[in-house]
């Protein structure tokens, strides 16, 4: 499974309305670290891959940016560990391929729970 984190402050106890509707100032810097990363850590077109967005926040980047790049991927697992983040992320992005959860990536477990996907 591959994991990725958007650079950026931890966010925790942001304003998940709020953030998601200023998230446009944010997506040039989204698509560039994707596009980075792809190419350095050698992504290639992930198909068939199962990926796990790390503090997704109201869903966003998983859903516009990293789907519209990688649209072969088999499952996206976005995780935040925001209540209010996931509930909002459910709203805005009802795509079949991507499960929001609220997680702590900090806990172990979660990272176990998934490592066999
Ligand atoms: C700067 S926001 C980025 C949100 C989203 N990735 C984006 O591109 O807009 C950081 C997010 O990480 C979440 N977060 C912080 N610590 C976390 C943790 N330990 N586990 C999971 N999510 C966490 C916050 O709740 C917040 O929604």
């Amino acid at each position: 499974m591959l994991i990725y984190s958007l650079p950026g402050m931890s966010g925790i106890g942001v304003d998940p309305v709020l953030y998601s509707k200023y998230h446009h100032l944010q997506e040039r810097d989204v698509n560039d670290f994707l596009l980075a990363s792809a190419s350095i850590l050698n992504w290639g077109n992930l198909t068939n891959k199962v990926v796990m967005d790390v503090g997704c926040g109201p869903g966003n980047t998983s859903c516009s940016w990293f789907l519209a790049l990688f649209p072969a991927v088999k499952r996206v697992i976005a995780i935040d560990i925001q209540e209010e983040m996931i509930s909002l992320a459910k709203i805005l992005n009802p795509q079949q391929k991507i499960e929001f959860m609220v997680a702590d990536i900090s806990d172990e477990f979660v990272l176990l729970k998934y490592s066999t996907h």
